[in-house]
C-alpha cells in the first residue's frame, strides 16, 4: 500500500495551502504548472513549506481535514516545528496539541490572561525605559510574515548574541536556579540548539532540522517536570536577554508574546 504525504505550500501573499499526496516533488511540480488545485492557479512563487508521511489515504484525509481547521497562526507554529503531532490512528492533532492549539473556555480564558498579563508586563518595562532601546527597524513587513522576525532579531548573529545571553541569565538568576539545574553543566549544545530551533522559528534557516532532524517542542520536553514556575523563569531570562539586544521595541515585546505559546506547550504540570 502507497504511503500517504500531508504537505503545505506557501505561495506569494503568505497563503497557505494543504494537500495529501503519494509523490510531493510530482504533486509540487503539477502546482507550479498550473495543474493543481484551483486556488493555486495563478499564484507565483511556490515554496514547499512542509511534507510529512503520514500512512494510509484515510489517516491522511482526516491529518490533512485536521490541519485545515487550525488558525493560520497555530498551523504557522507547527510548522516552525517541523514535525506535526497527528495521532497514529485517528489522524488528529495529539493531545497535546489538541489541548493546546483548541483550548477549552477556562484554558482559553487563562491563557488570555496569562497573554494579557505578559502585554502588560511588557509596555511597563519599555515606559520604565529601564532596557528597551527606541531604534526601530525600517523593513515594511509585520513580524510573522517571511523571515521579517528572522531580520529583526538580527540574522544568525543576531540570534546566536541572544541565545548566549539568554543562556547567561540562566546561570545567574537566582529564579532561573531549578531550571539550571535541569541543564548539562555545559550548555554549549543547549546553546546551539535553541539557536538553530529560533532561526527557524522566526521564520529563518531551519538550522535545527539540518543538524539535528525534526522536533516537536512539546514532545522534547515531555520528559521535563516543568510546572508555571519553570516556564514563568524560561521567560524571565528570555526577558532578561532581550534587554542587551539592539532590537527595536515593539519586536521585543512581539517576541515575548508569540515565546508564551511554545513555553506554555512545555508545560507537563500545573
Ligand atoms: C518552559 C520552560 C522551558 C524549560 C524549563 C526548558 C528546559 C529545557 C531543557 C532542560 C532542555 C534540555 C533537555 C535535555 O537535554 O534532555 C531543553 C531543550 C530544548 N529546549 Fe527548552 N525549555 C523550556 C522552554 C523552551 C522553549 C519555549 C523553547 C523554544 C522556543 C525551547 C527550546 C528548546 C530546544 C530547541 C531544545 C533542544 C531539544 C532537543 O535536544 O532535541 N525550550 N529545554
Amino acid at each position: 500500500m502507497a504511503d500517504w504525504y500531508l504537505y503545505v505550500i506557501e505561495t506569494d501573499g503568505q497563503r497557505l495551502y494543504t494537500g495529501i499526496t503519494t509523490d510531493v516533488e510530482r504533486r509540487f511540480t503539477e502546482h507550479q504548472t498550473g495543474k493543481g488545485a484551483r486556488f493555486m492557479r495563478g499564484r507565483k512563487c511556490f515554496t514547499l513549506r512542509h511534507q510529512q508521511r503520514i500512512g494510509s489515504r484515510s489517516l491522511a484525509s482526516k491529518a490533512e481535514y485536521a490541519f485545515k481547521q487550525l488558525k493560520r497562526s497555530d498551523k504557522l507554529f507547527w510548522l516552525a516545528q517541523g514535525e506535526i503531532p497527528f495521532h497514529p490512528e485517528t489522524g488528529k492533532l495529539s493531545i497535546t496539541a489538541a489541548a493546546t492549539t483548541t483550548p477549552n473556555h477556562k484554558q482559553r480564558k487563562t491563557q488570555k490572561a496569562a497573554e494579557s498579563r505578559l502585554r502588560h508586563e511588557n509596555s511597563r518595562i519599555i515606559q520604565s525605559g529601564l532596557e528597551m532601546t527606541t531604534e526601530a527597524k525600517q523593513d515594511p513587513r509585520p513580524y510573522g510574515t517571511e523571515d521579517a522576525s528572522f531580520q529583526a532579531a538580527g540574522g544568525e548573529e543576531g540570534i546566536k548574541k541572544l541565545v548566549d545571553a539568554f543562556y547567561k541569565a540562566m546561570d545567574t538568576l537566582p529564579e532561573a536556579k531549578r531550571i539550571r539545574d535541569m541543564h548539562d553543566a555545559d550548555l554549549t549544545v543547549s546553546a546551539d540548539k535553541l539557536y538553530r530551533f529560533l532561526c527557524g522559528w522566526l521564520g529563518g534557516p531551519t538550522l535545527f532540522r539540518e543538524k539535528y532532524g525534526p522536533i516537536a517542542i512539546p514532545r522534547a520536553h515531555a520528559h521535563l517536570d516543568i510546572g508555571i514556575a519553570e516556564r514563568d523563569a524560561w521567560l524571565l531570562c528570555m526577558k532578561e536577554a532581550l534587554k542587551d539586544q539592539d532590537y527595536a521595541d515593539d519586536f521585543k515585546e512581539y517576541l515575548m508574546a508569540q515565546l508564551f505559546r511554545p513555553a506554555e506547550f512545555c508545560r507537563t504540570r500545573d
